[in-house]
Order: C-alpha cells, then sequence, then structure tokens
C-alpha cells in the first residue's frame, strides 16, 4: 500500500492531524496498536484553548462540541478557605476556555474520519518506521499474523509518550529534558452535578484538588496522592472525604457525591524532546513532550503541534516548498516551552512538596497572594491558560 503520510497514533493528535489532511486531499492512512473500544475508554484531558476548538473547526469535526461543550470564562482559585476567581474574559480581552473530553473530541474526529473514508488500521502491533533518512520511507507492522507494508512521503508520529516513533530516532539525534514530580494525581469520574458551574483549582495543607466537569450532571475530581497509593485502597468514601477537605467549607457543603465509574492515579511529568524532525519523521503530540495536567496544557499542545505540521505538509504538496517542514520542530519547540513552563509554575503553586522547607512554603503563599491582588499577575496567568497564540 501506498500513501502520503503514514500516521502513527489515534489519538486526539493523529486524528485531528489525518482530519485535516484528509480534507485537503492529502492521503493519509492512521495505524494504532490498540483497539477503538480502547481508546475511546481513556478517559484524559477536559480543557480546549481556542485554538484547538479553532482546530476542530477547521477539520469540520466541531459541530457537537458547540452543541455540548461548556464554554468557560473564569475558574476559581481556592486558598485559606477561599474562593479567589480567575476572570479569564476580562483579562484576555474576551478569551474563554471550552469543557469538553478529551474522549468525545477523540470519538468525533473517529466519526468523521469514517464518514470521509479515510483508512484506520486498529490493533496493529509491531508498528515500526524504517528508512527514515532516505527518500522512500515505510512503515511496517502485522495484523492477524501477517505483515504489511505502507510506502509513504513522511511519517507522522503520533503514539503518545510510549510509543515508538520516538524511540526510532537514534540515541545522537535527540536530546531530551525531563523533570519528574513527587506526587502524582488520584482521579474519578461520577454522574452527580458538578459543585461549582466553574473548574475550581484548591491549595491545601493536604494537598491539591480540582474540581472539573464533563456536563452539568457529570463530575470529574482529582486530588493529589503520593506515588505509593494503592488505587484499591480508595473507596469513593475515602476520596469524597479527602476531597471535602481540601475545598472551602462553602465548597465541601454543597458537594453532592454518588458512586464513582472511573477512578484511576496519574503521575507527574515535564518532558520535552529536541528536535521534533528526524528527517522524514515528525513527532507530534505526547510523543516529543509531557506536561503534568494542572495547567490543561497536553492536548492542547497536540493540538498546535498539529496546526504547524499541517501548515508545512499543505506548503510541501501545494506550493513545492519544504520552508514549513524545515521550520516545524524550532516553531513547535518556542510554544511547547512556554506550556511546559507555564504547567510545571503552576504545578510548583498548587501542590503540597513532600521537601518543602518553611521558606518555599511563604514563597508559595506570596505567590498566590501576589496573583490575586495583582490584575498583572492574574493576566498573565489568563493568557497563558486561555492558551498563547500559535
Ligand atoms: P495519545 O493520546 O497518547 O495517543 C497516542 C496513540 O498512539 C494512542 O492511541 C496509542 O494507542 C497509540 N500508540 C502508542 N504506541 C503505539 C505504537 N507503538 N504503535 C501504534 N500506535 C501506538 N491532559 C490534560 O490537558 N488534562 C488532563 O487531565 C490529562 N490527563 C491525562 C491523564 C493520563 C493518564 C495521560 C496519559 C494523559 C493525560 N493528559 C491530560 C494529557 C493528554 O491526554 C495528552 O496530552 C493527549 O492525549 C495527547 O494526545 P496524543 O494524540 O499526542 O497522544
Ligand atoms: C481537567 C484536567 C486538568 O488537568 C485541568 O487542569 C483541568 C481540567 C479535566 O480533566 O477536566
Amino acid at each position: 500500500m501506498r500513501t502520503r503520510v503514514a500516521v502513527i497514533g489515534s489519538g486526539p493528535s493523529g486524528l485531528l492531524l489525518g482530519q485535516l489532511l484528509t480534507r485537503a486531499g492529502i492521503d493519509n492512512v492512521v495505524l494504532d496498536r490498540a483497539s477503538k473500544d480502547y481508546i475511546l475508554g481513556r478517559v484524559r484531558a477536559g480543557v480546549l484553548e481556542e485554538g484547538t476548538v479553532r482546530l476542530m473547526d477547521e477539520a469540520h469535526s466541531g459541530a457537537r462540541m458547540h452543541a455540548e461543550g461548556l464554554p468557560h470564562d473564569g475558574f476559581s482559585l481556592a486558598f485559606d478557605g477561599r474562593d479567589h476567581r480567575i476572570d479569564l474574559v476580562g483579562l484576555t480581552g474576551g478569551k474563554r476556555v471550552m469543557i469538553y473530553g478529551q474522549t468525545e473530541l477523540t470519538h468525533d474526529l473517529m466519526d468523521h474520519r469514517e464518514k470521509a473514508g479515510a483508512l484506520s488500521i486498529y490493533e496493529a502491533a509491531n508498528v515500526t518506521p524504517c528508512d527514515l533518512e532516505g527518500h522512500a520511507p515505510y512503515v511496517t507492522y502485522e495484523k492477524d499474523g501477517v505483515t504489511h507494508r505502507i510506502d509513504c512521503d513522511f511519517v507522522a508520529g503520533c503514539d503518545g509518550f510510549h510509543g515508538v516513533s520516538r524511540k526510532s530516532v537514534p540515541d545522537k539525534a535527540i536530546r531530551t529534558f525531563e523533570k519528574v514530580y513527587p506526587f502524582g494525581w488520584l482521579g474519578i469520574l461520577a454522574d452527580v452535578p458538578p459543585v461549582s458551574h466553574e473548574l475550581i483549582y484548591a491549595n491545601h495543607p493536604r494537598g491539591f484538588a480540582l474540581c472539573s466537569m464533563r456536563s452539568t450532571s457529570r463530575s470529574r475530581y482529582y486530588i493529589q496522592c503520593s506515588l505509593d497509593e494503592h488505587i484499591d485502597e480508595w473507596t469513593d468514601q475515602r476520596f469524597w472525604d479527602e476531597l471535602r477537605r481540601r475545598l472551602p467549607a462553602h465548597h465541601a457543603e454543597r458537594m453532592v457525591t454518588g458512586p464513582s465509574f472511573e477512578k484511576s492515579i496519574a503521575p507527574l511529568r515535564s518532558f520535552v524532546a529536541e528536535p521534533m524532525r528526524f528527517n522524514r519523521l515528525f513527532l507530534v503530540g505526547d510523543a516529543a513532550h509531557i506536561v503534568p495536567p494542572t495547567g490543561a496544557k497536553g492536548l492542547n499542545l497536540a493540538a498546535s503541534d498539529v496546526h504547524y505540521l499541517f501548515e508545512a505538509l499543505l506548503e510541501h504538496y501545494q506550493d513545492r516548498s519544504n520552508a514549513g517542514l524545515d521550520a516545524y520542530s524550532a516553531k513547535a519547540l518556542a510554544r511547547i516551552w512556554k506550556a511546559v513552563r507555564f504547567s510545571w509554575w503552576m504545578t510548583t503553586m498548587m501542590h503540597r512538596f513532600p521537601d518543602t522547607s518553611d521558606f518555599d512554603q511563604k514563597i508559595q503563599e506570596a505567590e498566590l497572594d501576589y496573583l490575586t491582588h495583582s490584575r498583572a499577575a492574574a493576566t498573565a496567568l489568563a493568557e497563558n491558560y486561555v492558551g498563547l497564540p500559535f
């Protein structure tokens, strides 16, 4: 089989890139080692920046997102028993974010891909990008015991942090930067109305907590936990009790609880691989970078990478220019490092670190006080939270 762009990974970045390429008439094949149902069963991000919303529209896949997503004009920073609202719209000249689950976004992109008749191959084992340094790269994979080969012009590595794409780059051609945080997030989903109509990011002596949502009747809540916690030891009751303790009393008293139907622990890490291009292979999204979830940036960064790569591929095929492809890595990384900085900063400001000194604690309190009393400081937070321009 031959295609122009072989896309490894059917997560948000692979599907969004595939959809934009298909609409532009650029033939592509999406390969994933997992099944469609498995991918749709993963619960991850929930906050979309306006740039991500725009890209979904550009991919003609945004209708359900606009109908069912919840535009949010602000959020609350809670500490010392009080809420401090960050007025995103007021501080950014009218920008807001959209609450719409990654699962739903993935679902919509898969549906539109199917309707467009573009090829996705699920449960593809041993996907291997080959001959990336030559002019005729190809990807091999196994399915039902048979080895297949897809010849292509380019490979888009959209296969997440644990994928094969980044690992295919020789060690000497890639540099990585990493910071691992000494805690994780324990998250649940429950069909109960959210405790507040806006998100609450809480800093509390017992640890960070986040009250988010997927709809007006479905809540997504997280609490900071230590890395050696076992999920089976967290009954729903224990989770609700701990979440309540970390919120200002007026929220804790109003919180509606109920059985959770998803519960998982995620470690927190910052990671960047540079450059994001190795000859005919381009790394996109989590394959190249990971951020701790505190700033809600992971999925949105994947989307901005897709934007840069799509524009570059369009230029290659329509104008016969490689300028965009040559600039892809540097352009994407300039935006990525700012989001890495922001996510690290939000994480540092909102969590309790196991080895915090009295000095560090005082600095954290001063940071929160400054943020909630200075319009300039709040504006910097809001500008980053709604997403820096592409
Ligand atoms: P992925 O979504 O990881 O998709 C990669 C795809 O590649 C997968 O479908 C996988 O099956 C496939 N794949 C992997 N290896 C191979 C292979 N060898 N061959 C073929 N296919 C392969 N971000 C937020 O903003 N907020 C959050 O709350 C949040 N929570 C998260 C929780 C967890 C547990 C994780 C892992 C991430 C979370 N993120 C969150 C980050 C966000 O979900 C990611 O940034 C986003 O999914 C990136 O999309 P992607 O398409 O680049 O990668
Ligand atoms: C969600 C996750 C985040 O990391 C965040 O900062 C906000 C919301 C969520 O899953 O809803």
